[in-house]
């Protein structure tokens, strides 16, 4: 079974193609840069529109297969921003309805966990989800994922680029602030949020920016807010594991390209004589190949839609949907 899955929640238009296998057969995406300040969701929305349908091509064309090839066309339903969600689900549907093939809707967040998943090779591990609009930690049960512990503000992701234009940098300040941080020694105190399984990040952002105007080093700030936020997904992430009882924990989402919290949760997992794992980066960030994935699995499932019931839904919270392909087989 080969399937197209097209993303297009928020600032990334991308179109991936997969295998039996989750081999990625194709991937084409192109993210939408504002010159100044966070996203505005109708530029985004038209930046998708315009590259989507050359993004198709691109990705029929590096997978060396023609429409006809394809068997079902998967869409990211939501979370996101309405307009971008719209973009991606109307160039869907008009495939499925020209190929005269299935529409299976997909959650973004479910498909950031299914491609690293299903990636570390590890049938039911525990998930640290950090991207730009959420931070959670996850696992599967009972017909669905479950979020153990989350932001109880804003998404990490989010906080760092926020941060990083506010401190005169561009989107997305998460990779920029990585490249910063490096350049910076000194481990200033900040605030650390942790409440129970939870975390908060609106008091560091007021505290480094309070700090930054004072005029302390930008890259000695980037370098403790990495440490105190990356230390903060840690520890609840630890907390998990032994609450679930498991050693080995898979990392998903745009900021799990981060190498320093990659190498603290893997120091914290095999700490406990497990492992973790995260997937390439380019897999980690948005991209069209964890929706085709995503949607193999639920086309699997039966999980088809009429182009005419389809809809996209804007506050589809991971724990708000099915994952029915979990379910052991019946009988
Ligand atoms: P969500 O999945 O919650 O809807 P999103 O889809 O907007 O969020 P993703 O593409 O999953 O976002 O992740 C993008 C985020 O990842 C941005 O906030 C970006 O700054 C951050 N990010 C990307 N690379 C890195 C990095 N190397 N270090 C830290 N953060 C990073
Ligand atoms: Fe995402």
């Amino acid at each position: 079974m080969i399937v197209l899955g097209i993303e297009s929640t928020a600032h990334t238009a991308s179109v991936g193609i997969v295998g039996e296998n989750a081999e990625v057969l194709g991937l084409a995406s192109d993210m939408y840069r504002p010159a100044a300040g966070g996203i505005h969701p109708r530029e985004a929305a038209n930046h998708h529109v315009e590259l989507l349908p050359g993004l198709v091509a691109r990705a029929l064309e590096a997978a060396h297969l023609r429409p006809r090839e394809i068997d079902a066309v998967a869409f990211a339903q939501g979370p996101g921003l309405g307009p971008c969600l719209r973009a991606g689900a109307t160039v869907a549907r008009m495939l499925a309805l020209t190929w005269e093939r299935p529409l299976v809707p997909v959650n973004h967040c479910v498909a950031h966990i299914e491609i690293a998943r299903v990636l570390s090779g590890l049938d039911d591990p525990l998930l640290l989800y950090a991207s730009g609009g959420n931070t959670q930690v996850v696992a599967y049960g009972a017909g669905r994922y479950r979020v153990l512990g989350e932001t109880l503000d804003v998404g990490i992701g989010n906080f760092l680029d926020k941060l990083w234009i506010a401190m005169g940098g561009t989107f997305p300040g998460g990779p920029a602030l990585e490249a910063e941080a490096k350049l910076g020694h000194e481990l200033i105190p900040l605030p650390y949020s942790v409440h129970g399984m939870d975390v908060a990040f609106s008091g560091m952002l007021t505290a480094t920016l309070g700090l930054y105007a004072q005029g302390v080093p930008r890259p000695d700030l980037a370098h403790s807010v990495e440490v105190t936020a990356y230390s903060m997904l840690t520890e609840i992430t630890e907390r998990a594991l032994a609450h679930r009882r498991r050693t080995s924990v898979v990392l998903g989402g745009g900021v799990a390209c981060n190498e320093r919290l990659r190498g603290m949760v893997r120091a914290m997992a095999e700490g406990q004589g497990g492992t973790s794992f995260a997937p390439p980066k380019s897999l980690c960030v948005d991209n069209g190949a964890m929706i085709a994935w995503t949607g193999a699995l639920a086309f699997g499932a039966g999980r088809v839609v009429p182009v005419s019931a389809s809809r996209v839904e804007p506050r589809q919270r991971t724990d708000l949907v099915e994952a029915p392909w979990r379910l052991p087989p019946a009988g």
